[in-house]
């Protein structure tokens, strides 16, 4: 074991990022650049992220970032161990400029390559900002997943459940757009919900019954539809206070789901002795979430861990984290990889 210092390289969604790690043998490991680059506005008009223009906004800036991330860290490829890149799941053209990218870095200067699920690159995060030790549980939450993961070790991860539909960032954001307010929808609701009355507006919380750890939101919108339309029905639009409490409540339930759930995944795993509960993704900055998941914790008497917002989001500084896991393990990966679209954990 020797320090390692990687490149990490991110493209699977609507971010281009690149970031340099370092990891002393033993040492608490130091992020020396991550650069993120975001597409909201390339996509705005769209009402969503469209995968054409994601691959060729990517195609464009990758090596800008790339070189950014290695100039912020002041090293140049001639310091660099190997590189790590995203090989999926995501859309296939933005994870095919970065393996693309890698590839060709790597080929050219006989490094080692490591392709990283980016599921697992969040996963691991906690470890790169806490050091926590495995086994522990994640609750990743953002505007694409939602799941529960039992992370056992760098390469070996249990799904407990998920959502069967949206994920929660999705529902918060079309709960923003439902009553037009800003996106992302989720500090804009997160902000109306703070001065609203969420016990006005009850919101379904499904599959709360049902045993094991998955979970739905795709109801919710529509609830929430209905109660706008009903008020407006009734007296022809909806006031500052109605939208506030209408926030409130969708946000109470969404919270409540994720609460129980998340108690109910803790159980399940307890003869497995987890260390803590960390949790990733955007979803994970709203303050009524984690102050619920803080009091579930406390139940467990289990830390609760939440990485800073920007390693929480999509990253590239959890890529080479993630790729220093996986070369310490031995798992350096063979040239010709596959780029995968899907790539369940
Ligand atoms: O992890 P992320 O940046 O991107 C991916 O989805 O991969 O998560 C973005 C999502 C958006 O749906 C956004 O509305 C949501 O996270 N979000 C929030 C908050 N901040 C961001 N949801 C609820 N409360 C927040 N404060
Ligand atoms: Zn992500």
């Amino acid at each position: 074991d020797r320090t390692l210092t990687l490149l990490g390289i991110e493209t699977s969604c609507d971010d281009t990022a690149a970031a340099v790690v370092r990891a002393p043998a033993g040492g608490r490991p130091e992020i020396l650049s991550s650069e993120v680059l975001g597409q909201t506005a390339l996509h705005e008009a769209y009402g969503g992220v469209v995968p054409e223009i994601a691959a060729r906004a990517h195609a464009e800036r990758l090596d800008g970032v790339v070189a950014a991330a290695l100039a912020q860290a002041g090293v140049g490829l001639e310091g660099i161990d190997a590189v790590a890149v995203t090989a999926g799941p995501g859309l296939i053209g933005g994870v095919l400029s970065g393996v693309m990218l890698a590839r060709g870095l790597t080929a050219a200067r006989g490094l080692p390559l490591v392709a990283v699920n980016h599921l697992a690159g969040h996963a691991l995060t906690p470890r790169l900002t806490d050091g926590i030790s495995f086994p522990y549980l994640m609750l990743l939450v953002s505007g694409g997943h939602c799941q529960f993961l039992l992370v056992k070790g760098a390469d070996s991860f249990q799904r407990l459940g998920g959502t069967i539909d949206d994920a929660p960032g999705e529902a918060f954001d079309k709960t923003a757009k439902l009553l037009g307010l800003p996106q992302p929808g989720g500090p804009s609701v997160e902000a109306e919900a703070a001065s609203g009355d969420p016990d006005r507006f009850r919101f379904p919380r499904p599959l709360l019954d049902r045993e094991g750890c998955d979970m739905s939101f795709s109801g919710l919108k529509t609830a929430l539809l209905r109660a706008r339309d009903a008020l407006v029905a009734e007296k022809g639009g909806i006031t500052v206070q109605d939208r506030r409490d209408l926030c409130a409540g969708f946000q109470l339930a969404v919270t409540e789901v994720l609460a129980t759930k998340t108690a109910r995944a803790l159980a399940a795993v307890a003869d497995q002795r987890p260390t803590a509960l960390a949790v990733a993704g955007g979803v994970a900055a709203n303050r009524a979430i984690r102050a619920r998941l803080e009091t579930v914790c406390a139940r467990f008497g289990l830390p609760f861990v939440a990485p800073p917002l920007r390693l929480c989001t999509d990253n590239a500084a959890m890529i080479a984290w993630a790729g220093i896991e996986r070369l310490r393990l031995g798992l350096a990966t063979p040239a010709d990889f596959p780029a995968r679209p899907r790539w369940p954990l």
